[in-house]
């Protein structure tokens, strides 16, 4: 090998060692994305649960006004959850279909659909709407179920 060749292969050596360190030091790993998006889906059903039942009782629904607006923060952040290399590739438990990176456009439209619809929901539990509130759940529900029929694999079969 020449010396340009080893300095070249040097360089390479240096450079992925520090793309490692970068890593370690703030990027999180593919694998670590996943968990954090699937954490942050889980908390989301959780919380949208929650004003569901919440709704179906006496209570009044601006009290649900916090719950609304951390299901629209959400929903507006949803697709940088999703970043190249995180996909079935790269090698950890994802139920994220190709076509989420495939059909960009789509994706990220399903996803605006969802933050708009869940936008109305905090503006209803804001006017203290409490009919029209529950009406919007419904809305909501449904942008979850466009994009998890299209984006979303089927969970594996329970044994
Ligand atoms: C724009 C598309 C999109 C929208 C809108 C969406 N989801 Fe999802 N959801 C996904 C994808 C993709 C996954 C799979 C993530 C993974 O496994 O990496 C997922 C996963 C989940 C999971 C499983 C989390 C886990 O524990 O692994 C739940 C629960 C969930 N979504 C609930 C909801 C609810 C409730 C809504 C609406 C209030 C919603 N989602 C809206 C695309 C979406």
């Amino acid at each position: 090998m020449s010396k340009r060749y080893l300095l070249i292969a040097a360089a390479c050596v240096l450079g992925a060692a520090g793309l490692a360190q970068a890593q370690s030091a703030g990027a999180p790993s593919a694998a670590d994305t996943v968990k954090l998006r699937q954490t942050a889906f889980a908390l989301s059903a959780s919380d949208f649960g929650a004003m569901r039942h919440l709704a179906d009782g006496p209570g009044e629904v601006k009290d649900l006004a916090f719950n609304a607006n951390a299901l629209r923060r959400w929903a507006h952040v949803l697709p940088t959850a999703f970043p190249a290399g995180t996909g079935p590739e790269a090698g950890v438990p994802t139920r994220a279909k190709t076509e989420v990176w495939s059909d960009r456009a789509g994706f990220e439209k399903a996803a605006a659909a969802y933050a708009t619809e869940a936008d109305k929901l905090f503006e209803l539990a804001k006017a203290n709407d409490k009919a029209g509130f529950t009406a919007q759940l419904k809305v909501v529900d449904e942008t979850c179920d466009s994009c998890h029929k299209v984006y979303r694999a089927r969970p594996p079969q329970a044994k």
